[in-house]
């Protein structure tokens, strides 16, 4: 159970742990001719994911976060999303945007859209989860451990109404 709901298992432990390094040790290897990197991971559900792959990168690199408000439109806009948070300089830095998961691609563009503004040289975008069948945005993430069916998922820092971010494995909510 979680927040009161049923979930089945969907990814255990040994597999993240197994993504999670392969994903590090594929961005070391592309990173290495970069000068000057930033992971930017994104709160709150990229915690745990973002800790534990730059736990392992091997080359030179700096990690940040940003933080995603989002609250109820008045009108037709339906949620809306305020980036906060951004303390970080990225003009002229190679990116590294870090995310739990890409659904509809609406946060992702909103982060990528965000950073181009602000003169990042380059980004790339590796996610933990990636559900393509609800994903409707422009550029799919440049890196997944995951491609998941569409179906709600917590666990290893996703939630459920605040909950489950700290089970170790990836869990799937019973309709
Ligand atoms: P998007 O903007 O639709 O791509 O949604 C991305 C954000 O919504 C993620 O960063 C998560 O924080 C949240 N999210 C989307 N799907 C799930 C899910 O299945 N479980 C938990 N959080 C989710
Ligand atoms: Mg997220």
């Amino acid at each position: 159970m979680i927040g009161g709901r049923r979930f089945s298992k969907l990814i255990d432990e040994v597999r993240i742990t197994e993504a999670v390094n392969g994903l590090a040790r594929q961005l070391s290897e592309d990173l290495t001719d970069e000068e000057d990197v930033l992971f930017l991971g994104v709160l709150n559900g990229a915690f745990l994911f973002a800790a534990d792959l730059f736990r392992q990168i091997t080359v030179s690199a700096r990690i940040s976060f940003v933080k995603l408000a989002s609250y109820e439109g008045t009108e037709s806009t339906g949620r809306v999303k305020e980036l906060i948070g951004w303390s970080e300089n990225v003009e002229g830095k190679s990116v590294v945007v870090v995310e739990d998961i890409v659904d509809s691609g609406r946060t992702l563009e909103m982060v990528v859209g965000s950073l181009a503004l602000r003169r990042a040289a380059s980004v790339k975008v590796v996610t933990l989860l990636f559900k393509p069948e609800s994903f409707r945005g422009m550029s799919r993430p440049d890196y997944a451990a995951f491609v998941i069916p569409p179906g709600f998922v917590a666990g290893y820092g996703l939630d459920y109404n605040g909950y489950g971010r700290n089970l170790p494995e990836i869990y799937t909510l019973i309709e």
